[in-house]
């Protein structure tokens, strides 16, 4: 049986985000500038057995229970069907966070590969709006992605929408009502300073309270609470089965019951979204490292993890990665 991941405040690791391609096909304007970023060479980028490998070690060892495939974005990643059938093989519960574009065409092979979930990011119902968010003109794939993976029983679907001050945050019941109307799970997330310019204002940033206040003047919501340690809080529409998901980063931070290890695309341990410090995971592999060297690396990194961030703080360092190359 696995023994745990236990860091030195008690919080037991269950859950690893691991980052298939820094690469996107969109460039959010939240997220990264117009011309893209240096992205990784593909030597640096581990291959589908070097994932395979520490996710098995992940599972067997250090009872890793869920995996979720991040980016960038996920869907460039040649042959992801194979490698997800590989990764479920192991026995995690395994989601996708994706921008949506290509999952019209790839859900049902995903679905039959063993995928349970997706969370697909959608910040508005309007093209044009849509064009200029994210420099492309690509919302109607996304609607059909949508669409795809709830028939393809990726079950359920959650719409994730960074709500920005003068954007977008018009369309906070436009998104809930869409959501509901489609058969997917709405959630609102606070927007966190990891873009890769550096431009992230907090002031721009849509608080829950700001969020909640907007959603309590149409609708009476009763509280769900937050399922374990995920980052969303729930709440209800009463009297129907509209649930509602707020990701609170920066108001209400939820580090104190952290689960989380995340392993970037090019192989870098990071125990935290904002870890200044990786562990090159790339490196043992490569250089012949046997499973009780890189299990032992995980318990290291996991061991020096600090309580949390300190967003707005005056000590408050960003991460050295921007948030498309570490996976969200
Ligand atoms: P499920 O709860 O499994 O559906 O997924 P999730 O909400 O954890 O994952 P998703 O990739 O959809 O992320 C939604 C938002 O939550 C993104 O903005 C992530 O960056 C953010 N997020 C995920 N994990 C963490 C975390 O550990 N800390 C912080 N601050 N944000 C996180
Ligand atoms: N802060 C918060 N969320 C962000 N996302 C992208 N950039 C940021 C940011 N700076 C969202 C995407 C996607 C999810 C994985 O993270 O919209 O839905
Ligand atoms: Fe791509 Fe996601 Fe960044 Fe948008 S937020 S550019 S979809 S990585």
């Amino acid at each position: 049986a696995p023994n745990p991941l236990v860091d030195r405040f008690g919080r037991v690791h269950t859950d690893l985000r691991v980052s298939l391609t820094d690469r996107c096909n969109l460039r959010c304007t939240y997220c990264m500038p117009a011309e893209g970023l240096n992205w990784l060479p593909k030597a640096e980028v581990l291959t589908d057995d070097e994932i395979v490998r520490l996710v098995g070690i992940a599972v067997d060892r250090l009872g890793i229970r869920s995996v979720r495939l991040t980016g960038g974005e996920p869907l460039l990643r040649r042959g992801l069907p194979g490698l997800i059938a590989r990764l479920t093989g192991l026995g995690p519960e395994l989601s996708l966070t994706t921008n949506g574009i290509g999952l019209a065409r790839t859900a049902g092979d995903l679905k039959a590969a063993g995928l349970h979930r997706v969370n697909v990011s959608l910040d508005t119902l309007r093209p044009d709006r849509y064009a200029e968010i994210t420099r492309r003109d690509r919302i109607a794939d996304v609607l059909a992605g949508l669409a795809a993976a709830r028939d393809a029983g990726l079950d359920p679907v959650k719409v994730n929408a960074v709500p920005v001050r003068g954007v977008n945050e018009d369309e906070i019941l436009d998104l809930v009502a869409f959501a509901a109307e489609h058969g997917y799970r709405m959630r609102f997330i606070e927007s966190m300073p990891l873009d890769a310019q550096g431009a992230w204002d907090r002031d721009k940033m849509i608080t829950a309270d700001e969020i909640l206040e907007i959603l309590g003047g149409r609708w009476q919501l009763v509280p769900v609470g937050r399922h374990g340690n995920a980052p969303a809080e729930e709440w209800r529409i009463a009297g129907t089965p509209t649930v509602i998901g707020v990701i609170a980063s920066v108001t209400r931070p939820f580090c104190g019951g952290c689960d989380r290890v995340r392993l970037t695309a090019d192989g870098q341990l990071r125990n935290c979204l904002f870890a200044t410090r990786e562990s090159d995971l790339r490196a043992l592999l490569r250089g012949g490292a046997d499973d009780d060297r890189i299990e032992r690396a995980w318990r290291d990194t996991i061991a020096r993890k600090g309580p949390g961030h300190d967003i707005g703080s005056a000590e408050f360092v960003r991460p050295d990665r921007p948030m498309s190359a570490i996976g969200g």
